[in-house]
């Protein structure tokens, strides 16, 4: 992975991007083009007050999980773990909400701002097996970044 490559492109579509949503949705268009396992990017943030995540920006297929409750599925379970969920198979999983008989693979890395978890960003795979820790070296930078203008 060309991961300063990245790191420096994600930091000028922040610098460039006129919105946060303009922003949100060329991070996911970037990165699911320039990764070819990166099948569908897209970003989930807390529903307001709510005990729930809501789907924000993304790239790929459309899907129905536009809103998750805190636990449920891989996306769920970050937001009260707060913490990196990468599966590289999701036959493993018993708690997953399926996206598509595609999807092979998942990964899921905490956005926090001021100490706490504020969303996510969401990566599916037709893939299995695909990440490293460059992966999660990469999103988690996505993340530090996109705490700047959310
Ligand atoms: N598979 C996720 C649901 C969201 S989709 O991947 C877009 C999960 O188990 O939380």
């Amino acid at each position: 992975m060309k991961i300063d490559f990245l790191k420096n492109k994600i930091i000028s579509i922040i610098d460039t991007s006129s919105s946060k949503e303009n922003t949100l949705q060329s991070i996911c268009d970037f990165l699911k083009q320039e990764i070819d396992y990166y099948d569908w990017v897209g970003f989930y943030f807390k529903n307001g007050d709510k005990e729930e995540l809501k789907l924000a920006e993304f790239a790929g297929e459309p899907t129905e999980h536009t809103i998750i409750p805190f636990g449920k599925g891989i996306c769920g379970q970050v937001a009260v773990s707060n913490k990196n969920f990468v599966v590289q198979d999701i036959t493993e999983q018993d708690n997953y909400i399926s996206c598509g008989w595609k999807i092979k693979s998942e990964i899921v890395i905490p956005i926090f701002k001021n100490n706490e978890n504020i969303g996510q960003i969401d990566i599916d795979s037709h893939t299995k097996n695909p990440f490293t820790k460059s992966d999660e070296e990469l999103l988690e930078y996505v993340c530090e970044q996109v705490t700047k203008i959310v």
